[in-house]
């Protein structure tokens, strides 16, 4: 085959299986690639890595995007020593996202403004990073909704896809 025929395969085959971030870099990596000798399987790491990344990249945007959180929160700018009642162990222990593996509930109490949004939305920052699927809802606005889906006869349909959800942070109960 012509190597006109084999650069066009090259692509026509990357975009027809969705590879568009490789489509995009390898006529400039090849070059590259070629100038410091790298090694064929080298240069195949480096291709899928990229391509690997972005997809990465995409699918967080998409979860962020459904997870409708209203502001993002860290857990490092989280003052342990302002809440002297609140474990640091136990945030730790949270913060390593067990419950979730374990599909266990926890309930963060409190009079306002102690920290308890700025907790559960960084656990769930945490979460959505790590892969998880996490959904943001104040308790009212989900109960209204649901109360609307049940009277629109689309309890199960909403059900369902709040079950897609890994991790449900239901503010201000
Ligand atoms: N210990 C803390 N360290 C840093 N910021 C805090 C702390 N506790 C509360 N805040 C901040 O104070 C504000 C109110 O906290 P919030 O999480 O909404 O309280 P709650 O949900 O308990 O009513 C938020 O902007 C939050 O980031
Ligand atoms: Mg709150």
């Amino acid at each position: 085959m012509r190597s006109a025929q084999i650069y066009e395969r090259v692509h026509n085959n990357l975009k027809h299986l969705k590879l568009m971030t490789i489509d995009s870099l390898v006529d400039d990596h090849l070059e590259t690639a070629a100038k410091e000798k790298r090694t064929t399987l080298e240069v195949l790491d480096y291709l899928l890595d990229q391509e690997q990344k972005s997809h990465e990249d995409r699918a967080f945007g998409i979860r962020r995007r459904l997870s409708r959180f209203p502001v993002e929160k860290r857990l490092d700018d989280f003052d342990m020593s302002f809440q002297p009642s609140l474990d640091p162990a136990v945030i730790r222990d949270l913060a390593s996202l067990r419950f979730i593996h374990h599909a266990e509930n926890v309930v963060f109490l409190g009079p306002p403004g102690v920290g308890k949004t700025h907790l559960a939305l960084s656990l769930g920052s945490d979460a959505m990073k790590q892969g998880f699927r996490v959904y943001f809802a104040n308790a009212a606005d989900l109960i209204e909704r649901l109360e609307k889906a049940s009277h629109d006869n689309k309890l199960e349909e909403r059900i369902k896809t709040l079950n897609k959800f890994q991790l449900l942070i239901v503010d201000e109960m």
